[in-house]
């Protein structure tokens, strides 16, 4: 009996080196895993003096009653401070925080000294408002600068925010404002959404009524000038009240492991999940892989993350990791074909971007509408990109690295969770040799290993589960109320190891590759066959631009492989193509992973995020009445997609 929990069929034998002018003046070089295997909690303890303390700690970690982690436990620290305020200090006030450039096209750029001028304002408005230390602020926000403020300013005086996401419905908002017991909830009348305005302060209000009491008041943004309803003893108008605030405000220091945000992840089934951070871990842990992952040099990098601020990427590395470097960066805040399909690459030759971080949905989107479109703009500001989200395709890699990068910049492609609210695994630009496709090494000072069912290690070459078996700085420290979950999501799977629910492999260097959440893993003739190694396959055919697979029930083996395709731009869809994929997947990845049906569909089911969701699409495959569509980005994609569904499927 073969101990693999997951088959490792794809090999991919391409590699990149660094460069070499980027290698010899990187942040970080290869000493440092060494001298973290030598001593992780002294390694953390060093990364921890990155930040500015009010009060030194003395103690790293308290692991005494796992998996209750404190770190830093007697240290005490500002968060908006260390992101603000000691850049200012240092002689850096007059550099540019936030470039951010509206989607129709207004732009502005915020100094460090104007952002702590605008945080300490906005902070004096909330304590106005009531809000103190310890309570909770909800924030449902486009994509301005003024979010950003409003986490800060929260974070200054020691309140817990909560962003939600301002694609979510007032269902989902009123939910997770009443599990977090919000006292006031920070809006805007609405943002900029393809070309239109989108309205926010109608959900909210609609939220605020079913959240039944808790909110006293809603702090509106002006950014469309959309008309809205009023309140006016519970609303107040961003403008108005922090605009007459004193610019003056002393930040108090806090515990290290004072809450800094609660952050909602959906998951697949259930109620949200209120993932807490808490202040000095979380804070020198986003900012030291900021600096070392990016090989951030502040006072000449323009940075670029392309998530929404709603979603963890936006926290750790728009907000806390960046700021807390002195980074300047970009903040967008629209999508990326309004006003047309070159929008990103406009945005990076505008204001010579040279670190960029996106998501695999996007990557894949632009190979779609072809590589004429980069090209037409000058991108030679770029030298580092870095991907995150889900699995990253190896060819959807090497066109990121190619169309993007001009076959000279490395890409990074980092693996973590809301949960982890850091990087965790990834390449370091300036030292590992890449490989398409793969996360490759934990970052120094993090332990993370691939196991099988019984919680021994696989040895290299197998495929299994992705356990963390050491605390990190950043981690989740439980889920909000509700300890007993935080330990039976993550902590009872494999004794005394973090399980991710991500399956992975380890290549025959020891590298991690993930291969998809484990609930996606296919079982098929008794081979449990990741989605994503077959997704790969298929992307890996010049014809494909992205690939979703499904496990279907089978009477003969179990599952069978279902595969829906988006071709690119150029391929026509006939049978003879969907033939040739069939048969291009069996010989890349073996006879076993040959799909039995591959049905090109012109878009694909995805969350808000950008994830698919492979549940939706195993729903139609077994011909079922489909599954929740509420966190869908367009319910409709799934009508097509189900219009497509040939009576009777394609055999060998
Ligand atoms: C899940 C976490 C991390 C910020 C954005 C998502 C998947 C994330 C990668 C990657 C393969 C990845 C995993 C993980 N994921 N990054 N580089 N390679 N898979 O945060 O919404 O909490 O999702 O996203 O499945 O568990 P999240």
């Amino acid at each position: 009996m073969s101990n693999e929990s997951l088959a490792n069929l794809l090999k991919e034998e391409r590699r990149f080196a660094p460069p070499a002018d980027l290698a010899a003046n990187a942040n970080v070089t290869a000493e440092a895993y060494e001298q973290a295997a030598a001593d992780r909690l002294g390694f953390w303890a060093e990364q921890a003096r990155r930040l500015s303390w009010a009060k030194e700690p003395t103690k790293t970690l308290d692991w005494s009653n796992p998996p209750f982690a404190k770190w830093f436990e007697d240290g005490e620290l500002n968060v908006a401070y260390n992101c603000v305020d000691r850049h200012v200090e240092a002689g850096n006030g007059d550099r540019v925080a936030i470039h951010f450039e509206g989607e129709p096209g207004d732009s502005r750029s915020i100094t460090y000294a104007e952002l702590k001028d605008e945080v300490s304002k906005a902070a004096n408005a909330l304590l106005e408002l009531g809000v103190r230390k310890g309570d909770r602020v909800a924030i449902y926000m486009p994509m301005i600068p003024e979010t950003a403020i409003a986490m800060l300013a929260a974070a200054r005086i020691g309140a817990a925010h909560s962003v939600v996401f301002g694609g979510f419905s007032a269902d989902a908002l009123a939910t997770r404002i009443k599990d977090a017991d919000a006292k006031v909830v920070i809006t805007a009348d609405g943002g900029y959404r393809r070309g239109q305005p989108s309205a926010l302060k109608p959900a909210v209000d609609d939220a605020v009524a079913k959240a039944e009491g808790t909110v006293e008041h809603v702090l509106v943004v002006r950014r469309t000038g959309q008309d809205v309803a009023f309140d006016a003893e519970r609303d107040v108008w961003w403008d108005e009240l922090v605009g007459r605030q004193s610019a003056e405000h002393t930040p108090e220091a806090f515990d290290a492991e004072h809450p800094l945000f609660i952050l909602y992840t959906s998951g697949t089934t259930g109620k949200p999940k209120g993932i807490l951070h808490t202040s000095g871990g979380y804070l020198t842990q986003t900012a030291y892989t900021h600096w070392a992952v990016f090989d951030l040099k502040p006072e000449t990098d323009v940075y670029w993350c392309t998530a929404d601020v709603g979603w963890v990427t936006g926290h750790s590395y728009i907000v806390y990791g960046p700021l807390a470097n002195g980074a300047t960066q970009v903040m967008y805040e629209g999508t990326p074909d309004t006003p047309h399909q070159g929008r990103f690459w406009e945005i990076v030759e505008k204001y010579r971007v040279s670190i960029l971080y996106t998501a695999p949905t996007a990557i894949r989107t632009f190979m779609k509408w072809g590589d004429e479109i980069p090209a037409q703009f000058d991108l030679s500001s770029l030298r580092v990109l870095g991907s995150v989200g889900e699995p990253i395709n190896p060819e959807a890699w090497v066109w990121y690295r190619k169309n993007i990068g001009a076959d000279r910049t490395p890409v990074v492609d980092t693996w973590w969770q809301t949960e982890t609210g850091a990087m965790m695994i990834s390449p370091l630009p300036g030292v590992t040799e890449t490989k398409p496709g793969s996360a490759q090494r934990p970052l120094p000072g993090i332990s993370a290993t691939v196991v099988d069912d019984e919680a021994n290690e696989v040895p290299n070459g197998g495929g299994g589960y992705l356990v963390l078996t050491e605390p990190w700085p950043s981690m989740l420290r439980t889920i909000w109320g509700d300890d007993q979950r935080f330990l039976d999501t993550y902590w009872s799977r494999f004794e005394g190891k973090y399980f991710a629910g991500d399956g992975a492999k380890k290549d025959d260097d020891g590298d991690i590759w993930l291969l998809g959440r484990v609930d996606d893993v296919m079982l098929v003739s008794g081979h449990n066959i990741s989605t994503t190694e077959v997704e790969s396959a298929l992307v890996s055919h010049p014809a494909v631009a992205e690939a979703a697979v499904v496990g279907a029930a089978d009477e003969t083996t179990g599952q069978a492989i279902v595969a829906f395709v988006i071709l690119r731009g150029s391929a026509a869809e006939d049978e003879k193509l969907v033939a040739e994929l069939r048969d291009h997947v069996g010989a890349t990845l073996g006879p076993i992973a040959k799909p039995k049906r591959v049905l090109p569909v012109a878009e694909l089911p995805k969350t808000r995020s950008g994830k698919i969701m492979r549940r939706l699409l195993r729903d139609v495959a077994e011909n079922r009445r489909l599954g929740d569509v509420t966190t869908l980005t367009d319910s409709t994609v799934m009508t097509l997609i189900q219009s497509k569904l040939p009576s009777s499927s394609s055999e060998d």
